[in-house]
């Protein structure tokens, strides 16, 4: 099978990595790519935002199958215009992604088909909303509606905290994504990810994991794309899941096809474990960064005919199996992320692959025969373990064996589950 990959994080390496070890691939393609990517694919410079010209490209050199790392090709339709043209595409239509591209428009799929999140309302004005915030007070959570790089979410603590939020929405801070606006109760518990395959009437679940949004230690000081994650999340118990499962997923798939917008890829479901059971905080339509490369790790499967199935409605006839061992990465950063950093710093050097432990790069690029550093989060440093102390342990060791000046990390990914263990 000749594949093309689409994306250039650390999410699009391990998927690279993962894919190109199946028996069933015979050329792997990646646009953009990064430096990681190219020791298992061959990188190629077509735009993806224009969508003929990946057409062109697939048609040019018979490529059977395009898997989508990021979201917003997604949202654009580049999966409708490939599957136009008779291409086999890993990940959802236009219409469907809306349930990410669209914070307003989940939360009505929500409504309409019982889905248990949090009280809410959307709003297109400022006055309107702040009487809503008003009559119901504080702890609430602000969400500018559309694509935000993950920064358009407030939970504010006080009232003051969530009028100054919808400000900032609707005077554009996040651009068009502010102009509509949900307004969503607080929903208080334990956060966790869950990743399932649809290929729009069946469901291949895959595993679960925590990440660590906040860029300080303890969780701490401002959000940020994700500074480590690990896999299993231990909260998400084999009653959780079949519960997300029944009463979240299941009729998202149902609702979907129901309105004429079947769902094919993977639901990344993130959810919050409350009092009375997994809530729904929100959906992405694509695997999770970093969280991809933990469950990737774990995954024992070959990824090629899975995603494959998910993409040509034949889902019921594969399994994946699972290691039991947690993974753990770390995420090695620019100083100065999420805020402003010095770009194309140099990276030394960085350990090799060994047996369950791996370097993902996320914003590296070859300068000159150089490698440097070109975004704000750069390497995910990733290992396994018997458990997650063992898993945490061993990406620390990668982490310290990284050779780059400009670069930091969070030292406590994992926290929550190691004290569990030894509790
Ligand atoms: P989102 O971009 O929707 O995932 O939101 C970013 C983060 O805000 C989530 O990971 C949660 O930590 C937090 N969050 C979002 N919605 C809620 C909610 N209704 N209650 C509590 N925390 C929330
Ligand atoms: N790590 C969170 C995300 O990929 O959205």
């Amino acid at each position: 099978m000749k594949v093309l990959l689409i994306g250039s994080g650390g999410r699009e390496h391990a998927l690279a990595w993962k894919i190109a070890q199946s028996p069933l691939l015979t050329s792997l393609y990646a646009a953009p790519g990064n430096p990681g990517i190219a020791e298992h694919a061959e990188l190629v410079s077509v735009n993806v935002e224009d969508h003929a010209a990946v057409i062109a490209f697939c048609k040019e050199n018979d490529i059977d199958f395009v898997v989508v790392g990021p979201e917003a090709p997604l949202v654009a339709g580049l999966a409708d215009a490939l599957r136009a043209e008779g291409i086999a595409v890993f990940g959802p239509s236009a219409a469907a992604a809306q349930l990410e591209g669209s914070k307003g428009f989940t939360k009505d799929i929500c409504a309409r088909f019982n889905i248990p999140t949090g009280a809410y309302q959307r709003f297109n004005n400022a006055p309107k909303a702040k009487a809503y915030v008003r009559e119901q007070g504080a702890p609430i959570v602000i969400k500018a509606d559309g694509l935000a790089a993950g920064k358009g979410v407030t939970v504010a603590m006080t009232v003051e905290e969530a009028l100054a939020a919808i400000d900032d929405c609707f005077e554009g801070a996040f651009g068009d994504a502010g102009a509509e606006v949900v307004v969503e109760a607080y929903l208080d518990g334990e956060e966790a990810s869950f990743f399932c395959l649809s290929d729009g009437k069946t469901l291949l679940p895959l595993a679960t994991a925590q990440d660590h949004k906040r860029v300080g230690d303890g969780d701490t000081g401002p959000n940020t794309g994700g500074m480590g994650a690990y896999s299993p999340a231990p909260v998400m118990t084999p009653d959780m899941v079949e519960r997300t499962m029944k009463d979240i997923i299941e009729p998202t798939m149902r609702g979907m096809a129901e309105l004429g917008m079947p769902f094919s890829g993977v639901f990344f479901a993130g959810l919050m474990i409350t009092a009375k059971g997994p809530e729904l905080i929100e959906y992405n339509v694509r695997f999770g960064d970093p969280e991809c490369q933990v469950l990737l790790m774990r995954l024992k499967s070959d990824l090629l005919p899975i995603l494959f199935a998910s993409a040509t409605g034949t889902l019921d006839q594969v399994t994946a199996d699972w290691s039991n061992d947690p993974a753990l990465t770390v995420v090695l950063a620019s100083k100065g992320y999420p805020g402003s950093y010095a770009k194309n710093t140099p990276i030394a050097s960085i350990p090799v692959a060994s047996d369950g432990a791996k370097v993902f790069h996320a914003g590296t690029a070859s300068k000159d025969g150089q490698l440097v550093a070109t975004g704000g989060r750069v390497l995910n440093a990733t290992a396994t373990g018997r458990t997650v102390a063992d898993a945490q342990a061993a990406a620390y060791a990668l982490v310290d064996a990284v050779s780059w000046d400009n670069g930091f990390c969070r030292r406590d990914i994992g926290w929550q589950a190691v004290a569990r263990e030894t509790a």
